[in-house]
């Protein structure tokens, strides 16, 4: 959702904005731009494309400046086109900003300031704030936010720069903005990330909040222009986490990351067959007793991570669960209240709609917990509850080893809740915190496969579609595979409970739409035997994820893909990786962009 780097400091700014903006791509990449101020003026360049193609247009230009502030974009409001693309300059060039989020009344604001004379050249929001600031300043650039951000409604994180000040203002309401300051240096990006090779030590931007960065430090005030002090938040991340590696994409660097992500997240939470979170969460006895109802609530791959670790809560306690999609449960009546546990799933803890589910979920009085990836993120902070998914930066769009690690905490956070309400069997305890601590070393002897899977992956990648069948607790990591297909593949792919094909979509199989069917070693297996049956009896190849030693799916299939046999309730962690490569080899044959796939972006922070 834009990707925004602000410099301010002793060197030259341009490398470290455009370096900066590289790390942001994941969040937008339809087209970018740099503004510097060089002596008094501003100067920018725009470019439709990606953040490289920029780099070379500043390359060329010979660009230079003593600061400067850029963007890169996931266009919402005007289409792609270089004119569109940020920064935008008032008329008068006294002002530059750019801009992640939407302004809901730009068209007001528009028609206002067009009645006024001001001329407008771009499609976009966030030229209203640019034209509006230039109308407004006189020289007292707070004043003039003030006044901005008391006209401007929706969600923003703006980026400002006046020509005849040398400062960064910014200021936020409901999209990410994070400062930093290091030796006599100034910083702003969307994503921490940015930052970790100047500074481990952050500041937030909180909503209504602005800040002025300057060389010597950063000031910040309230929307009123009252000054504050701020805490800084200590990032725990290295920068090394967020380069590739020698692996031609992050999502397969990510992919092969899962063995020591798990391994992380169950550091401190089992040990000796116990689970104990206590040291997390503030929860007693009687707490847990209250929460009558479980709502888990997220986006995405988050959401399928709910969906996977509510049926596997299933099989160890009773729990009253349901699972929404954030951008439906803040628009429904679904009654929660203080019997209630919400617990939110966001990767970024940046997701607009999750977010507002969460307050939602607040205001109705249940309690709420956070399961996010970014400690110190917008929905952490607001939530207060949370527990940390350890996977390091994530910056592949598709989603891999933060889902790994949210449906490790997920389960640690049911067993815990069950042994608190003293639901769960201290031997099922044993047993399913002893299997966790040897899921890691399965996933590795899985990542030996790599080149089976890609082998089956190349000979599918033709296909017209792909079906993902599974049942019972398969059927959430099918979902997910689906996903990943569709994301990074550009394929149709859908996922069905295995047992409900026969409703209406097994009408379209036929030779040419494959079937990936989801047959761990469980009390299931004989029915989803007979689901493949089905499908192969309409010449749907098929392409099946079944457990070590099971020598009879060979009778239906030769495409297998073998997981290390675990317990039964725990095959869902076995049967992702599997098809996060088969769907990252598909995209591969298929010459797509994995990392950055079209039309997605990697934290999506508007409705
Ligand atoms: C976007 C991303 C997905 C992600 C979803 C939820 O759609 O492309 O990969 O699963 O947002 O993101 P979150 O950060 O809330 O987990």
């Amino acid at each position: 959702m834009c990707g925004i780097m602000g410099y301010i400091g002793g060197q030259e700014p341009t490398k470290i904005i455009l370096d900066g903006l590289a790390k942001h791509e994941y969040r937008g990449y339809d087209s970018a731009g740099i503004a510097v101020i060089n002596h008094g003026k501003i100067e920018e360049i725009r470019t439709v494309g990606r953040v490289k193609n920029l780099a070379e247009r500043v390359a060329e230009a010979g660009l230079r400046g003593e600061f400067g502030i850029g963007h890169t974009r996931w266009a919402t409001h005007g289409g792609v086109t270089e004119n569109n693309a940020h920064p935008h300059v008032s008329n008068d060039n006294r002002v530059v900003v750019v801009h992640n989020g939407i302004i809901e009344n730009a068209r007001e604001i528009r028609d206002e300031l067009e009645d006024k004379g001001v001329c407008f050249h771009s499609e976009t929001d966030t030229e209203s704030a640019v034209q509006y600031l230039g109308y407004v300043y006189d020289g007292n650039p707070k004043e003039a936010i003030v006044k901005l951000t008391g006209r401007i409604r929706g969600a923003f994180a703006l980026v400002i720069m006046f020509a005849d000040k040398k400062e960064i203002w910014v200021c936020r309401k409901g999209s990410p903005l994070v400062v930093g300051h290091a030796g006599n240096a100034g910083f702003c990006a969307s994503d921490a990330t940015a930052l970790l090779e100047f500074t481990h030590d952050v500041w937030f931007m909180d909503d209504d909040e602005m800040a002025r960065i300057t060389p010597a430090g950063c000031e910040f005030f309230d929307f009123a222009g009252r000054p504050h002090a701020k805490e800084t938040m200590h990032l725990d991340w290295n920068a090394a986490m967020t380069n590739r590696g020698s692996y031609p994409h992050f999502m397969l660097k990510e992919i092969h990351e899962q063995p020591d992500v798990m391994t992380h997240t169950l550091l401190g939470r089992v040990a000796s067959g116990k689970i104990d979170l206590s040291s997390e969460l503030p929860w007693t006895a009687e707490d847990v007793k209250k929460f009558r109802k479980i709502h888990f609530v997220a986006c995405g791959t988050s959401h399928y991570a709910t969906m996977t670790a509510a049926q596997i809560w299933e099989t160890f306690g009773s729990f009253e669960n349901r699972c929404e999609v954030a951008s439906e449960y803040r628009y429904r009546n679904i009654p929660a209240d203080e019997s209630t546990l919400c617990i939110f799933v966001s990767q970024s803890g940046e997701t607009a709609d999750t977010l507002h589910a969460a307050r939602l979920a607040k205001s109705k009085g249940a309690e709420c917990l956070v399961i996010t990836n970014v400690r110190g993120s917008t929905i952490h902070r607001e939530v207060g509850n949370a527990l940390i998914t350890p996977a390091g930066p994530e910056i592949g769009v598709a989603a891999t080893k933060t889902f790994t690690a949210q449906i490790t905490v997920l389960v640690l956070l049911g067993m815990y809740i069950a042994k608190l309400k003293g639901e769960l069997l201290p031997e099922t305890e044993t047993r399913l915190a002893s299997a966790l601590m040897d899921i890691p070393a399965k996933l590795a002897e899985i990542l030996k496969q790599e080149h089976d899977i890609e082998h089956i992956a190349r000979e599918f990648a033709d296909a017209r579609g792909f079906f993902f069948l599974g049942r019972t607790l398969s059927y959430p990591p099918a979902l997910e595979g689906a996903l990943k297909l569709k994301e990074i593949s550009y394929m149709h792919a859908e996922a069905y409970p295995a047992g409900e094909m026969k409703h209406g979509p097994i009408a379209l199989l036929d030779k040419e739409l494959p079937v990936v069917a989801l047959i761990p070693k469980n009390d299931m297996w004989e029915k989803t035997i007979s689901n493949i049956e089905e499908s192969m009896a309409r010449k749907s190849p098929v392409i099946a994820i079944a457990a070590e030693g099971d020598q009879a799916i060979l009778q239906y299939t030769r495409s297998v893909i073998y997981t290390p046999v675990t317990e039964p309730e725990l095959y869902p962690f076995l049967q992702v990786i599997p098809l996060q490569l088969f769907a990252y080899y598909v995209a591969r044959q298929r010459g797509c962009d994995i990392d950055m796939p079209r039309n997605l972006a990697k934290s999506v922070t508007v409705e």
